[in-house]
C-alpha cells in the first residue's frame, strides 16, 4: 500500500526499504527511474543512524520549515522523497501556480524535493487518471513521476531538477549539506531560499550567499546585467552573483539535441544537420542526462569511471554548468555544487524563481581555497571579499566556463573542498 497524501500517522520504512535506500544512496548505475545523490552527501553523512520516518515531526522530534512554492504559470505537483530522518508527512500534492505550502521536517532530515509537471491523478491520489489513455495506469505525470501516485515515497522519473538536503551532514550532524541537483536531468527551474533559524548568527549570514537559483527555460531569465552582480533580479540590499551571460534565446536550446524529451519534428525530410538545423524548440523542453539516458558507466561516472581523475564532465554535464554554474552537473562536481551551512535554519524551495541562475559557488572560489589550507578559519580577508563588489563582477566573468573534472586545486582532503558558506560556521 502506498500512503496517500492524506495519511496523517507517523510511518516507519520497514529495514528492507532503508536498506534499498541505502543501496540506491550509494549506487550511481541507477536505473532511469531512480535518482542519483550527490555522492559527498553519503561520504560526508551524519554516521548516527537516522532511520527514515514519514512524518510530519512530532514535537518531541524538533522541527524545520520546509516551505514549497509555485510560482509558475502552471500547477505543478511537488514531490518529496526522504532518505533519512523525519519528513514531511506527505510525498508530494498539487500546487496551484502563486501558491505556497508551508510542511516541516525533523531537524535531522535528508531529503530531496523535486517538481512534476502536467500530472493527471485519479480521484484518491493512487494512479493516474484515465484522461491519458491508457486507464488509469502508468505515470501521472508527464516529469518526475513517482509510479503513479500523488504522494511519492522516495524518488520519481527522470529528468527532473532536484532539491538535495541533508540538514544533519557533517562531523556530529551540525551542518546543512544542500544542493540543486541536474545529475537527473532538468525539467523546471528551481531555487532554493535559506529561512534563519532563531539563532542571531543565523540570522546574519547574507542570504546572498546561500541561495543559489538554477533557470533553464526560455522566458524566465531576467536580463543580464554586464557586471553580473544584479540583472535586475535581486535588490539592492542583497546583491547576489549571477551567471552574466545566458539569455533567454540561448537557454531555448543549452540541451543537447538528442537528450531532450520530446525531440521535436522537422517539417520535410526529418533529417537533422548538426546540430540540430534550428529547429524551434518547446519553451517546456525538459532535458535528460547522459547519464539518465544512456546509463553508461562513462557517463554516469560508475565501475571504471569511479575516480575523479577518470570521469571528466560530458557534453550535457558542460551545457547544464554553463546553464547553472551552481548547479550539481555531474558525479564529481562537488566542490562547485555543494553548500554547506550551520544546521538550523529551514528552507524554502521555489519552482520558477525569479531572476538568473545564481553564481555563487565560483565567485568565491580563491577565498573557499584559502579557507580550506587555512584549516577552515575564516580570517578578516576572506570576510571582506565576501562584501567586494568588484570580486562579484570579477567572478561573473568566468561563471559556468571554467574549466571542470580538474584534479583537486583546493588542495587537502574533499572535506576541505566543499566549505562552501563555512564562514558562517565561525560561531
Ligand atoms: C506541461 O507542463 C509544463 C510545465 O508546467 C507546461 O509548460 C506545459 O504547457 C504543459 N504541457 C501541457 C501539454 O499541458
Ligand atoms: C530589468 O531591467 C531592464 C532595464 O534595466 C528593464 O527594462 C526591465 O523592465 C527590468 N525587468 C524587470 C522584471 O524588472
Ligand atoms: C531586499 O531583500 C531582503 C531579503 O529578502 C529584504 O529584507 C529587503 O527588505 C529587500 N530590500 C529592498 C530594498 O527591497
Ligand atoms: C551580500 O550582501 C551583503 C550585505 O548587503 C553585501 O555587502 C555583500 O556584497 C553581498 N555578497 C554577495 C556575495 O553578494
Ligand atoms: C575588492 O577586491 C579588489 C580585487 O581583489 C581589490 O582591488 C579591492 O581593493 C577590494 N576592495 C575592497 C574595498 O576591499
Amino acid at each position: 500500500m502506498r500512503p496517500t497524501n492524506t495519511a496523517r500517522t507517523e510511518r516507519v520504512f520497514p529495514p528492507l526499504l532503508i536498506l534499498l535506500l541505502a543501496f540506491f544512496a550509494l549506487d550511481f548505475s541507477s536505473k532511469a527511474s531512480a535518482y542519483t545523490t550527490n555522492p559527498f552527501f553519503v561520504r560526508n553523512s551524519n554516521p548516527k543512524p537516522r532511520p527514515a520516518r514519514w512524518g510530519p515531526p512530532e514535537k518531541r522530534d524538533g522541527s524545520i520549515p520546509l516551505v514549497i512554492s509555485n510560482n509558475c504559470g502552471d500547477t505543478i505537483w511537488p514531490g518529496i522523497g526522504t532518505q533519512a530522518g523525519t519528513g514531511a508527512g506527505t510525498g508530494g500534492f498539487e500546487l496551484s501556480s502563486g501558491d505556497s505550502k508551508a510542511l516541516t521536517v525533523s531537524p535531522d532530515w535528508q531529503g530531496r524535493v523535486w517538481g512534476r509537471t502536467n500530472c493527471s491523478f485519479n480521484v484518491a491520489g493512487t494512479g493516474a487518471s484515465n484522461l491519458n489513455g491508457n486507464n488509469g495506469a502508468g505515470a501521472a505525470c508527464s516529469t518526475g513521476d513517482c509510479g503513479g501516485v500523488l504522494s511519492c515515497v522516495l524518488t520519481g522519473a527522470t529528468p527532473v531538477t532536484l532539491a538535495e538536503f541533508d540538514l544533519a551532514g557533517g562531523t556530529g550532524g551540525t551542518q546543512t549539506f544542500y544542493d540543486i541537483s541536474l545529475v537527473d536531468g532538468y525539467n523546471i527551474p528551481l531555487g532554493i531560499t535559506y529561512i534563519p533559524g532563531d539563532s542571531a548568527s543565523l540570522q546574519d549570514i547574507p542570504p546572498n550567499l546561500t541561495n543559489p537559483a538554477c533557470i533553464g527555460t526560455a522566458g524566465w531569465l531576467a536580463d543580464p546585467s554586464p557586471s553580473g552582480e544584479n540583472g535586475n533580479s535581486t535588490n539592492s540590499t542583497y546583491p547576489v552573483p549571477f551567471e552574466s551571460k545566458q539569455t533567454n534565446a540561448m537557454v531555448a536550446s543549452w540541451c543537447p539535441w538528442d537528450l531532450q524529451v520530446t525531440q521535436p519534428t522537422k517539417p520535410g525530410d526529418g533529417v537533422y544537420p548538426y546540430p540540430d538545423d534550428n529547429i524551434q524548440r518547446p519553451i517546456f523542453d525538459p532535458c535528460l542526462s547522459a547519464c539518465s539516458k544512456t546509463n553508461s558507466p562513462s557517463d554516469c561516472c560508475t565501475g571504471a569511471y569511479d575516480d575523479s581523475s577518470k570521469c571528466s564532465p560530458n557534453l550535457y554535464a558542460t551545457s547544464a554548468k554553463a546553464v547553472c554554474p551552481d548547479a550539481y552537473s555531474y558525479a564529481f562536481d562537488d566542490q562547485t555544487s555543494t553548500f554547506i551551512i550551520p544546521s538550523g535554519g529551514g528552507w524554502e524551495i521555489t519552482f520558477c524563481p525569479e531572476g538568473r541562475s545564481t553564481n555563487i559557488l565560483a565567485t568565491f572560489k580563491q577565498q573557499l581555497e584559502a579557507l580550506s589550507q587555512g584549516g577552515g578559519k575564516v580570517s578578516k580577508e576572506i570576510l571582506a571579499d565576501c562584501m567586494n563588489i568588484t570580486i562579484i563582477n570579477e567572478g561573473s566573468k568566468n561563471g559556468g566556463e571554467r574549466t571542470r573534472g580538474e584534479p583537486n586545486r583546493f588542495g587537502g582532503s574533499l572535506g576541505a573542498l566543499v566549505v562552501v558558506v563555512a564562514w558562517a560556521v565561525l560561531w
